[in-house]
């Protein structure tokens, strides 16, 4: 074994998952489904990653219903992707290795008009700038009656992820969809008793939580991905993320993956470092889609640049103030940052995107000391693969054959 740090090979256990060791990858939208199903080419990404040595897999924004979804060919669990998620469950676990689904509901994030006809749902009433994109200028705001039965929609989702064969279901309350729609100030405007302070924003997301634990929580491990830095003027950051991990560890949550960032108002903070506008202009097919980057690229801050570890000083605070177990994420590049996170920390487990995206077997490369650190440069062109028909893939490297990205797997 090469020079690792400490603890980072050593099992961890979340609610009813033991981990071989403490290396998660991160929900990362693949780009690899089709009409709300898997293809093969999603099978073999996540198998990659396995057998390159993370403990957990964690295949990406997984909407729980047709609604809830922000574009077409997003994964959707429903009955008929049970088979196909199973080819992908078993593939994974045949590399030893376990694997979780992100659940989540786009809420007003969407670029699809709702069956029902009406406005997408959200915490509050008023202009949506990205349904404004497609044609949806107007969000609404979401009963308590439709609340409830969202929540029994995630419930529901999970059940289908448990059929499928996942070990561990991750609840998206982050990055500005549905329930961090809930959670954020600057979102949230409600004054009932599901807006108002951090008891009040977390009613809904909590609500969440305690259907998918009552669900599966006995057989899965049930994560929450949270905000500790939203990024933006009036936005959550580490004080208050400490206040919501208090209230989830309180409701019985496994385990916390800690990131920050908020697709509208600052995705640059997903990334720690700038979007790559030119690139991701180049890829989108509707002039209004490029306007809205225009507008983008004027917003996104000039002297951001990437550092190891951007979320450090946000997230500690939540390791002060919870005893559960926290995935640390955001800019986790090499030995020494996983050394950091887990050792110097005390998180749990460390949680990979990019550095995962660009190498699928870093881990083991770390575990046998053929690698200390990331090729990975923070580009983030990736971002601007993910529709493409290869899905999402590092530039600093061929595209992944296209074909098995058209064929629904199993
Ligand atoms: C191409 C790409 C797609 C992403 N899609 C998702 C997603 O679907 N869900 C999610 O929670 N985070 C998504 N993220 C964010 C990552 O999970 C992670 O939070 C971010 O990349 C920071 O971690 P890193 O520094 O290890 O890359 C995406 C990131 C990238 C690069």
């Amino acid at each position: 074994m090469g020079r690792t740090a400490g603890s980072a090979f050593t099992p961890l256990t979340i609610g009813p998952l033991t981990l071989r060791n403490r290396f998660v990858k991160s929900g990362a939208n693949e780009g690899r489904s089709r009409g709300g199903l898997p293809t093969e080419a999603l099978v073999e990404h996540h198998r990659a990653v396995a057998a390159g040595g993370v403990a957990l897999t964690t295949v990406a924004y997984c909407a729980v219903a047709g609604d809830g979804r922000t574009f077409a060919d997003q994964i959707c669990l429903r009955p008929d992707a049970v088979r196909p998620l199973r080819a992908l469950t078993d593939a994974v676990h045949r590399e030893g290795a376990a694997v979780a689904a992100q659940i989540t509901h786009g809420g007003a994030f969407s670029f699809l008009k709702p069956a029902s006809g009406l406005r997408p749902g959200s915490a509050s009433a008023g202009f949506n700038p990205t349904g404004a994109l497609h044609g949806m200028p107007l969000k609404r705001a979401l009963s308590p009656a439709e609340l409830e039965t969202i929540a029994d929609i995630f419930a529901a989702a999970a059940r289908i992820a448990e059929e499928a064969g996942f070990d561990a279901v991750e609840i998206h309350m982050g990055h500005g969809y549905l329930l961090s729609q809930f959670l954020s100030p600057g979102e949230n405007r409600r004054d009932d008793a599901f807006g108002g302070d951090m008891e009040g924003r977390a009613r809904f997301p909590r609500m969440v939580l305690r259907r998918v634990l009552d669900a599966v929580g006995a057989r899965m491990a049930v994560m929450c991905k949270i905000g500790v830095f939203e990024g933006y003027r009036g936005g959550n950051e580490g004080d208050d993320a400490a206040r919501l991990a208090s209230l989830l560890e309180a409701d019985g949550a496994h385990m916390l993956v800690l990131s920050g960032g908020m697709n509208v108002q600052a995705p640059w903070w997903i990334f720690g470092s700038k979007m790559p506008i030119a690139e991701m202009k180049a890829a989108e097919p509707g002039f209004v889609g490029r306007r809205a980057l225009d507008m983008l690229s004027l917003m996104q801050p000039r002297a951001l640049a990437f550092r190891e570890m951007y979320f450090r000083d946000h997230s500690r605070k939540v390791r002060a103030a919870v005893r559960m177990p926290l995935g640390y994420l955001g800019g986790v590049k090499s030995l020494a940052s996983v050394d950091a996170a887990l050792s110097e920390d005390g998180f749990d487990a460390v949680v990979l995107g990019r550095a995962l995206l660009h190498d699928p077997a870093l881990v083991e490369r770390f575990r046998t000391g053929t690698a200390e650190a990331s090729g990975c440069d923070s580009c983030n062109r990736c971002v601007a693969t993910m529709h493409g028909p290869s899905g999402t893939h590092c530039v600093l490297h061929a595209p992944p054959d296209a074909a098995p990205n058209q064929r629904i797997a199993g």
